[in-house]
């Protein structure tokens, strides 16, 4: 698995599949195109050994507290997984965001989403139930931990 940056060019094969990814929820009108053209610099693509796309990583370093990063959504081809490669993922973001000057790192998920809670939890995070958080009946596990 070969990990490089995210670029505009990668979003129509990953939108297309990204409801399929995440097991039928629908999903793609959390990830406009923006993701893919803004914020391609702490962003990332995992490619197998025939250049095919199987997981990508959209997360920045906060504009308002520049000791933060975020990430947006992380994804992985339901072929591909249990392979360290959303783990591998993280790591480079880690490294890339330290090296800017972060300390913490945090990201939000659905209460439905179990696997998500147990990914991150493997990976170090701590979770918050947070009820109407994007709005009433938005609930949110906030997920953050140390860099
Ligand atoms: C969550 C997701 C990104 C994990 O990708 P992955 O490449 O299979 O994960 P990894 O193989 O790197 O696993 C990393 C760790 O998480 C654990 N983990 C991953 N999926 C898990 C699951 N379904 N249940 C329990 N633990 C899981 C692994 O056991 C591993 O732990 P370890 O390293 O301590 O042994 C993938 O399942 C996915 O794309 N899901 C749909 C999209 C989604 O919900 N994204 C997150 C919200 S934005």
């Amino acid at each position: 698995v070969r990990l490089r940056r995210l670029r505009e060019d990668d979003y129509p094969y990953v939108i297309t599949r990204l409801d399929d990814w995440w097991g039928g929820r629908h999903v793609t009108a959390m990830l406009p195109r923006l993701f893919f053209q803004h914020f391609n610099d702490t962003s990332l693509a995992a490619e197998d050994d025939d250049g095919r796309l199987i997981g990508f990583l959209c997360g920045f370093v906060s504009q308002s507290n520049p000791h933060d990063a975020y990430i947006h959504f992380v994804g992985v081809d339901p072929s591909s997984r249990n392979a360290a490669i959303a783990r591998s993922l993280y790591e480079k973001f880690f490294d890339t965001v330290r090296s800017r000057g972060c300390t913490s790192v945090a990201c939000i998920t659905a209460p439905v989403n179990e696997i998500s809670q147990r990914f991150h939890s493997r990976m170090g995070f701590t979770m918050l139930f947070q009820p109407d958080y994007d709005g009433i009946g938005g609930a949110r596990i906030v997920m953050s931990r140390s860099l």
